[in-house]
């Protein structure tokens, strides 16, 4: 690997590192506002560790892709504009943060920063794609389902990633309603956009780790494909519930996401009968966290299917219920495949046995923290439903008394979320920058 991916990736992991930290201290500073409001308010850290959250599962989407892509289109001689995107890309982010010490914002949603820095975001976005598309275009194996996957992810991220700019324009900004419709219907595009180069990954890590290309070929997959692209296209229709469009298209919306997840978990159900035990037991880091996100797909789609039941949606919309869903699957599903896929590059299964049983225990403090972070914004999400909706309490504090109780322990499993994906992240940095030093028995023997 070279210096500059492993600084590619070590920058993906501390936002990783830097993603857990804020989001911790988001969380306390809404329960005590008192302590942090002066120094570190809540409206500082939701954006800062929001923004975070996105660049890590960015940059570490892109980051594998650039990894793996050189093995899958034989890559012999780099060209200069993989460098290119690498340095704007991490100079943007980094400005990024330095505007929000500097409380500069001006921007939307999940990009509160200067819009400004759109721009080299942009410039650096082209530059990963011609480092991408001419590969992927000249060699046979573009039509494999990791490399469509790849090629839609990078294309539509730029489509969305301009959409969501497009309030920039003062017609857009003319009428409320557009201008909202525009910006919530580009996040959710972008959400399908990543996924789509992020299960691409993973397609390409099932076919290495089981060693069978026709997991990346069959009808089902492609067919699986189809529905991810149709469920970047559509998607949008939940995203959009405060603003009044016909039912039919949020249940149409909603109707394909879900299927996409029931055929993903299909896939990985076909692809865990054909890998063989001891395939198993050689990539088990790897496959821990590709089975972790199949729990996780399960567990989502469970709680989807609650939320498009209308009298459900009634008491949960715009509830902490809407953020388990959207750190259940950035978490559960994102993070999990990106640090299966970013352990597999670095050869995480030639750590020292005492690595790996590090590796062993902090994994599980994060899946069981993460299971009490999630119950208990879903639980909260319930409460503070149930308390506004069919109790009627319109008081913000009477209303939010037990609710505060149950963000308590959601702010205190997320504490445990931190050490557990936290010392994860640390343990990925030593193997980048010391190598992977020793490895199995033998050595250990010597
Ligand atoms: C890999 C780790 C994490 C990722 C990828 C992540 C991702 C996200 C995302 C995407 C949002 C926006 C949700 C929305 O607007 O609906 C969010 C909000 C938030 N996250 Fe995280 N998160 C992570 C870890 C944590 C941790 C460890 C905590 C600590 C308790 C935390 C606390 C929060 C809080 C307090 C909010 C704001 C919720 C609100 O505005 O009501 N996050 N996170």
């Amino acid at each position: 690997m070279t210096i500059s991916l492993k600084g590619f990736l070590s920058f993906a992991l501390l936002l990783l590192l830097a993603t857990l930290i804020f989001g911790v201290l988001s969380s306390f500073a809404f329960l005590y506002p008192v302590y942090f409001n002066k120094f570190l308010p809540f409206y500082l850290l939701r954006p800062l560790h929001v923004s975070a959250a996105i660049f890590w599962i960015i940059t570490g989407a892109t980051g594998c892709i650039i990894y793996y892509r050189k093995e899958v289109f034989e890559v012999k001689k780099e060209t200069v504009f993989i460098p290119l995107f690498k340095i704007t890309w991490v100079i943007t982010i980094l400005a990024v943060f330095i505007s929000y010490a500097g409380k500069q914002f001006g921007g939307k949603e999940y990009w509160e920063f200067p819009p400004i820095l759109c721009i080299p975001l942009l410039v650096a976005w082209l530059f990963f794609m011609l480092g991408y598309f001419p590969l992927w275009k000249k060699h046979d194996n573009k039509m494999s389902a990791y490399s469509i996957m790849w090629s839609t992810g990078i294309l539509f991220f730029l489509i969305t990633f301009i959409e969501q700019n497009l309030w920039q324009i003062q017609w857009f900004r003319q009428s409320y309603l557009r201008e909202i419709t525009v910006q919530w219907k580009a996040n959710g595009s972008m959400v399908g956009a990543w996924n789509q180069m992020i299960y691409g990954t993973f397609f390409f890590l099932m076919t290495r780790l089981s060693g069978d290309e026709t997991l990346a070929r069959g009808k089902k997959v492609y067919f699986f494909y189809f529905l991810g692209l149709t469920n970047l296209m559509f998607n949008w229709g939940h995203h959009i519930y405060n603003v009044p469009t016909a039912g039919w298209i949020r249940h149409v919306a909603y109707a394909i996401s879900m299927t996409e997840w029931l055929f993903l978990i299909n896939i990985i159900q076909g692809f865990k009968s054909k890998l063989s035990e001891r395939r198993k037991l050689n990539h088990f880091i790897t496959y821990r966290f590709l089975i972790t996100a199949e729990i996780w797909v399960f567990i989502n789609l469970l709680l989807a299917i609650a939320m498009s039941i209308p009298a459900i949606n009634r008491y949960t919309h715009g509830t902490h219920i809407t953020v388990a869903h959207a750190m259940g699957t950035t978490i559960g599903i994102n993070t999990m495949i990106l640090l299966g896929g970013i352990g597999y590059m670095i050869g995480i299964e030639r750590l020292t046995a005492r690595a790996k049983r590090i590796l062993t225990i902090t994994h599980y403090v994060a899946q069981v923290s993460l299971g009490i972070f999630w119950v208990s914004l879903v639980i909260a999400g319930i409460l503070k439903g149930y308390r506004s909706v069919a109790m009627n309490i319109t008081d913000f504090q009477l209303m939010m008394k037990p609710v505060f109780q149950v963000l308590t322990v959601f702010a205190i499993a997320g504490i445990g979320l931190l050490t557990g994906l936290g010392a994860i992240v640390i343990i990925y940095l030593q193997a980048i920058w010391n190598g992977i030093r020793i490895t199995t028995d033998e050595n250990n023997k010597r």
